[in-house]
């Protein structure tokens, strides 16, 4: 049974394409509904809107229905549309008239967006353990290899001489930044919207501040209009944070995709963390960097599905919205898993400090010597012309 039933039946056909994915999708939610459901019985109960018992039974059979998810057991189907029904039809099975009364006082729309609130912030703080992680095992790699010298470039051509101490140091600065998106995005997490119905309250006192802190937010996000436009906007924002990250990656593949090339050989993968070729028998190839690269494209592609998702709607819920679900929950684990490959190469990979060095040819130094004689007195530009001359390529005869 549908939650808005009214004894009229559906269209199969409509039904069926308007649930789309959600029976699949929402198996990730099941948890986090049960806990927003648990935490609304008991601020029901608390109003005396339903008594001890009432919710004791309701908090009973939503663990319940938590422990089935865990074990993959609790079946979201078509007919339920999505995980908020299936769960209201659960209790109703189970409890009768009890089960009809957990609806008071809230709408799908909240629902939906209190339960995927709580989904983001675990998963967040999932991609920020990994990100710490791997930031760590940066630090490390650095404190061990970082003064061996290296070629700088631009333009893929030797600029000026660094080392794998600054090398390393970029990607730990970009992390950083990413880590500063992240806290953001936690912060804005961090508000929960809980008990503002489809956008204009219930005609209820709901104790807001009681859901929120029964559910772990800080705060409470005021506006219950702003709650429904809300959605879409934090999804394209969540979605911006998490294609900086890839594309953090992104660049640190290309830069070992460039650095293991065997003609440079400055870093090294270990046999076990490439592919072979199916017709070259003497090809290591790195599919995995490649894989992380290509993988930013996904993330733009799917942060720009969401951003453009929600413009030109006006104010309040709208079906669309819907459609944000799937980008996000595919994002997640692409960057989950990238940031864990991507350590688990970084801790694997091998430098080798001859051939940095032998790499560190007189070219790089052309700007050092043109300073050399700036320092003597002698102006830049003229400096500059003549260091310039000794890197003229010989006139052809
Ligand atoms: N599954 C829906 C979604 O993700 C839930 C909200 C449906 N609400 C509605 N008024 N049709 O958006």
């Amino acid at each position: 049974m549908r939650l808005w039933e009214k004894g009229i039946s559906i269209d199969q056909k409509i039904l069926a394409f308007t649930v789309g994915e959600d029976p699949r999708l929402d198996q990730a939610l099941i948890v986090y509904d049960c806990r927003a459901s648990k935490a609304h019985a008991r601020m029901l109960g608390a109003a005396g809107i339903l008594t001890g018992e009432e919710v004791d039974a309701l908090c009973r059979v939503l663990e319940e229905i938590a422990a089935l998810a865990r074990e993959g057991r609790f079946s979201i189907d078509t007919v339920h549309e999505d995980v908020h029904t299936a769960i209201e039809h659960y209790l109703t099975q189970k409890l009768g008239d009890t089960g009809k009364k957990i609806h008071t006082a809230r709408s799908r729309n909240d629902q939906v967006v209190t339960a995927l609130r709580l989904f983001y912030r675990d998963r967040l703080w999932g991609v920020e353990k990994r990100m710490q992680g791997f930031l760590k095992g940066l630090a490390e790699f650095s404190q061990r290899y970082g003064e061996t010298p290296l070629p700088g470039y631009s333009h893929t051509r030797k600029a000026m001489p660094t080392t794998i101490k600054v090398w390393v140091g970029a990607f730990q600065a970009a992390l950083e930044d990413d880590l500063f998106l992240l806290q953001a995005l936690q912060s804005l997490l961090d508000r929960c919207p809980a008990g503002t119905g489809a956008g204009y309250g219930v005609p209820l006192a709901v104790d807001r501040e009681f859901l929120a802190r029964e559910l772990g937010f800080s705060r409470i996000q005021e506006n219950p209009l702003h709650v429904q436009n809300s959605r879409g906007p934090l999804e394209g924002n969540l979605l911006h944070l998490l294609s900086n990250i890839q594309l953090t990656l992104n660049r640190l593949a290309g830069d070992l995709i460039f650095f293991t090339l065997p003609e440079l050989g400055f870093f090294e993968l270990p046999e076990a963390l490439t592919t072979g070729s199916s017709i070259m028998p003497q090809k290591k190839n790195p599919d995995v960097l490649e894989l992380i690269r290509g993988y930013a494209h996904r993330l733009l592609s799917l942060e720009m599905e969401v951003r453009t998702l929600s413009t030109n709607l006006i104010s309040g819920y709208h079906r669309d919205l819907q459609l944000t679900k799937g980008p996000v929950l595919q994002a997640f684990p692409i960057v989950e898993q990238s940031l864990e490959v991507m350590a688990h190469l970084c801790q694997n990979l091998r430098v080798r400090p001859e051939n940095c060095r032998r790499a560190m040819t007189p070219e790089l130094y052309a700007t050092e010597q043109v300073y050399r004689l700036v320092k003597q007195g002698i102006p830049f530009r003229e400096a500059y012309r003549r260091i310039a001359q000794q890197f003229r390529e010989e006139p052809e005869t």
